[in-house]
């Protein structure tokens, strides 16, 4: 299982999990079991339009304070200040996010200046705050991010055109309300390309260099996961038991990244999506198995792991067979759920590789990745056979 006498590691995660159909409707005892009195409800206009912010508004109560319904596909400094201005106007000491990562990733932000005041710039960094922010519940909308579970939010300051980290086990979300129902709507290629986020998060948690068997559980079993049900959600939306073992795997695998962290294939999937707006889970399920290829000298007995939770027999074969057989399978999967496999598909130019190679050198992802990566060559053959 590649661990020697010298691992030694920390594993953290403090969310509170309540899965079930309809379990949304407990969003006003989860609130009050957490300390807070009037909630606000951060979303934005498309999960609105849904219906989905009414259901948490009404299920909240008496504890109900408003929407701040203003989140935007890539958080921002000014969204975060706003909505927190509107949760002082109401007098909200708690927050409830309804949506997918950047919803979440707000709402985050809201929760620290809801305690802290001030600006959200004051606490730009790692591990920045120094007690626990406003409560927060998230209850996601897609299965993908993880960011119901982690301890970052990544927050644009669309002034400098940067997107900003902030890392703080204080912003973890309290509780996660897992709500297959809450995703029954989301359409097949959001599905698809959100799930193998997820998928990525899970392979990535084992691969990477802080890999750890309590998260190694979490990965695999979300592994086993999406393999069964994810082209279940993508073939059949209204399938329940499905959008719930994916909502589940989701998390599972965002607990894992959170704390075995991930690798090279989010670095590049970031830097395509910064230069080229490639949406994230898309660029990552192209470049995930390319990624194990370049990878797979260095680490093929994890990518067995990944062949076997995969539902592959590997008996008789080598770890390397394993790893190539766990990589012809991730194509085999996307394939069947129509994702595209190539970045020419997904609008990334050729003669932007380049420049998308040399960014993915200054992203913090890359560290962690097994093989260590230092030449921007590297990454553009990579990025050449994903093309
Ligand atoms: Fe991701």
């Amino acid at each position: 299982m590649g661990y020697d006498r010298d691992l030694s590691f920390q594993y953290y995660n403090p969310t509170k999990i309540v899965f079930g159909e309809n379990s949304v409707n407990d969003v006003g005892m989860e609130v009050e079991a957490l300390g807070g009195s009037k909630a606000l409800v951060v979303t934005d206009k498309s999960i609105k339009e849904l219906g989905l912010a009414e259901r948490v508004e009404k299920a909240l109560g008496k504890r109900y304070a408003g929407t701040y319904d203003g989140c935007i596909v890539d958080s921002g400094v000014h969204t975060v200040n706003e909505g927190a201005a509107y949760a002082r106007e109401l007098g909200a000491d708690a927050v409830v996010s309804v949506g997918g990562g950047s919803v979440i990733d707000t709402a985050k932000g809201i929760a620290i200046l809801i305690r802290e005041g001030g600006q959200l710039l004051d606490y730009c960094g790692l591990q920045m705050l120094r007690r626990p922010v406003a409560p927060h519940v998230a209850i996601p909308t897609t299965s993908g991010t993880g960011s119901e579970v982690t301890y970052a939010a990544v927050i644009k300051d669309w002034d400098r055109n940067v997107k900003l980290l902030f890392g703080d086990y204080f912003i973890i979300p309290n509780t996660a309300i897992l709500d297959p129902t809450m995703t029954q709507g989301m359409p097949p290629g959001l599905t698809a390309t959100t799930g193998m986020d997820a998928f990525t998060h899970a392979v990535e948690a084992i691969h990477a260099l802080q890999r750890e068997p309590i998260s190694d559980g979490m990965a695999l079993h979300a592994i086993r996961l999406l393999v069964e049900y994810l082209p279940r959600c993508v073939e059949n939306g209204s399938d329940l038991v499905a959008r719930g073992q994916v909502m589940i795997a989701a998390t599972m695998a965002g607990v894992a990244f959170s704390n075995a962290q991930i690798g090279l294939v989010h670095a590049m999937a970031h830097s395509v999506g910064a230069l080229f707006k490639v949406p994230h889970g898309l660029a990552n399920s192209i470049l995930l198995p390319h990624v194990m290829l370049y990878n797979m000298d260095e680490c093929p007995d994890r990518y067995a792991l990944v062949a076997q939770a995969m539902g592959l027999n590997t008996q008789g074969m080598s770890d390397l067979e394993a790893s190539e057989a766990a990589i012809n399978a991730i194509w085999e999967l996307t394939k069947k759920m129509n994702v595209p496999q190539r970045l020419r598909e997904a609008g990334v130019p050729e003669d932007g590789l380049l420049e998308a190679a040399n960014l993915s050198l200054s992203d913090g992802c890359i560290v962690y990745n097994p093989k260590p990566v230092f030449d921007a060559e590297e990454v553009l053959e990579v990025y050449k056979k994903a093309w």
